[in-house]
């Protein structure tokens, strides 16, 4: 979303009175499921908590656009990353991914700080992160200097040392906003890619080759643009698409799926925030060239109270049965989401790893 066309923060409106302004009717116009919290049903509140987990289970979470936590230094950042220190053995959580437009604004030093604080938590507790790039976080996205400055490379070489749980890292051209993290689970690999905001073709192709280097591990790629909130993927008709931020060379959500995340049998999940202009999650379940399922998340709270009321998701993965749970989850509002579109099941194909 384009810095000029944020909504000041007293004007956002809620997700309970932006369905409301809407009428209720936003569900049947577009085909959406999802339900104004505040109007469930007093035996469906918090249903969404997934339970305790065994040995053959293995969590990551996902935070989405986190851009006016880190303007409004509200707290919000740091109260979602302590959660994730604190319930680390709970749902046995081995990584944490950002979609990105971590900063609304990267020219503000005190930004960067805010995100730092909050990241440096997980950092300190041994929990590797993959932080995507989004257009807030770049005044030139193609040169993200203050990302890599505050989340350079060199950290994963640290969490490489000090985990030993991830156990090859690498980049494109050696910076952080092309990345992937590839870790050991049991006897499974899981391999995290994230990509840059609508990546450039060499990009793409670099991204390949990574996944066929580690072909038979759980790949789940994390970047800022991908599926709209509509449950489409992301193109040149929609608003706030990558040709409106100055990028020639750049893959649409669209000829990403085409060309790379449709030809992988490995690559089972793809997360996205970016825009919102209506529901705050969508869903996309299609199937690749080679018959595997693919999930495709969006999930994007930044314009609800507080810049988000620090909604986050949890992905659970039974490596025994590859069934996964989908949790949605704030620790400020100690509230897990019971909407289908935030809380649900995926079947992923059974593959030997
Ligand atoms: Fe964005």
């Amino acid at each position: 979303m384009k810095a000029k066309d944020l909504a000041k923060p007293g004007t956002m409106l809620s997700r309970r009175s932006f369905i409301k302004a809407m009428g209720y009717s936003l569900t049947g116009l577009i085909g959406l499921t999802n339900t104004p919290r505040g109007l469930l049903n007093q035996t469906s509140y918090n249903t969404g908590k997934p339970p305790i987990i065994g040995p053959s289970k293995m969590s990551y979470v996902v935070l989405p656009d986190t851009q006016y936590y880190c303007s409004h230094n509200n707290g919000i950042f740091q109260r979602m990353t302590q959660w994730i220190v604190e319930n680390l053995t709970t749902y046995n959580i081995k990584m944490v991914l950002h979609e990105g437009d971590i900063v609304n604004d990267p020219t503000r030093i005190r930004q960067w700080e805010v995100a730092k604080e909050a990241i440096d938590n997980l950092d300190r507790n041994s929990i590797p992160t993959l932080l995507s790039l989004g257009n807030h976080d770049a005044v030139t996205i193609r040169n993200p200097i203050d990302f890599r400055r505050y989340f350079p490379v060199s950290r994963y070489s640290v969490l490489e040392d000090r985990l030993r749980s991830i156990s090859e890292y690498g980049t494109y051209e050696g910076h952080p906003e092309n990345a992937y993290l590839k870790q050991e689970v049991g006897k499974h690999n899981f391999l995290y890619l994230t990509l840059e905001f609508a990546p450039r073709r060499s990009v793409v192709e670099w991204a390949r080759k990574v996944i066929e280097k580690h072909s038979h591990s759980f790949v789940v790629v994390v970047t800022h643009l991908f599926l709209y909130h509509d449950g489409s993927l992301s193109g040149a008709r929609h608003p706030h698409n990558a040709s409106l931020y100055g990028l020639t060379d750049h893959y649409t959500g669209e000829k990403l799926w085409e060309d790379l995340i449709s030809r992988s049998s490995d690559i089972k999940v793809v997360h996205s925030g970016h825009h919102v202009n209506g529901p705050y999650s969508a869903v996309r379940e299609g199937h690749g060239v080679n018959g595997n399922r693919v999930s495709q998340q969006y999930a994007n709270y930044q314009d609800m109270y507080n810049g988000g009321d620090g909604w986050m998701r949890m992905v659970t993965v039974d490596m025994e049965t590859w069934e996964s749970k989908v949790s949605t989850y704030t620790p400020y509002g100690d509230e897990w989401s019971s909407d289908p579109l935030e809380n649900f099941n995926v079947n992923f194909d059974r593959w030997v790893s």
